[in-house]
């Protein structure tokens, strides 16, 4: 049985007092779960005190992008090393804005995904379709690209590492998520293509998170599905009393 996983992407917010502040509401509010993984993506600049904050909880932290890397003249960037070093477990890679805003390629997140796995770190690898790509009903072929050249020469043992995160970018920071069926039919269709790529078994192990929109009122009905392991959140993960009904919600 695939363990869920809820992670909240905190992207470009809050400042460092801040962000231990919520990391203090969720330690004290999941201290009874025990069934769910539950990572918190903070900001480069807050990751060494919220991993600080958290310590003793079973929240794992976690980076929200990565240079392929370990070190060098790369200014501004920052290695899977660094990031382990400062408390991670995970690393979010391919996320849509980062595809839209710094046009990064399959070919490079595939690097991404390499360099972070090599380091013993989980990748969370995101793939999603624009609106314009899903009305096309160029879907499954653009998450058949992203996966595929995103997952390339990645072993069935690295695999292990790898989460995917299917986040629809019509669905992010939109208010309107994926519906639970859209969602499920993507899912299932992943799942099959990770078996063509790794494997049956390997892929039944592997989690597909669901990204976009997901909120406390829709959680439950999304993560019940049979092929969604649980939830990327962006939005709902900045304040305690939002993410955690999600975390919290009755998971299958
Ligand atoms: P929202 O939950 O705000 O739609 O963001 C989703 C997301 O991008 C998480 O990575």
């Amino acid at each position: 049985m695939r363990r869920p996983l809820v992670a909240g992407n905190w992207k470009l917010h809050k400042t460092i007092a801040e962000a231990v502040a919520l990391a203090d509401e969720l330690k004290e509010g999941i201290a009874d779960v025990t069934d769910v993984d539950i990572v918190v993506a903070p900001v480069f600049t807050a990751l060494a005190a919220v991993g600080k904050a958290l310590e003793g909880s079973s929240i794992a932290l976690a980076g929200q992008n990565c240079y392929p890397e370990a070190k060098g003249a790369f200014t501004g960037e920052v290695s899977p090393s660094l990031l382990k070093d400062a408390g991670c477990r995970y690393v979010i890679v391919g996320h849509s804005e980062r595809r839209r805003i710094f046009t990064e390629s399959d070919a490079f997140i595939n690097l991404k995904v390499k360099a972070v796995t090599a380091e013993g770190l989980n990748a969370i690898l995101c793939v999603g379709e624009t609106l314009e790509e899903r009305n096309d009903e160029k879907t499954f072929d653009i998450l058949t690209d992203q996966i595929k050249n995103g997952l390339q020469g990645i072993s069935a043992e690295m695999m292990r590492q790898v989460i995917i995160a299917y986040e629809p970018v019509w669905a992010i920071g939109t208010g309107r998520n994926a519906t639970p069926a859209q969602a499920q039919e993507v899912h299932c269709f992943l799942r099959r293509l990770l078996g063509e790529i790794c494997g049956a078994n390997t892929a039944d192990q592997l989690r597909i998170l669901y990204g976009g929109s997901v909120k406390a009122d829709n959680a439950d009905e999304l993560l019940s599905q049979r092929d969604i392991d649980g939830a990327l959140v962006g939005g709902a993960s900045l304040r305690a009393a939002d993410f955690l009904p999600i975390v919290r919600h009755r998971l299958k």
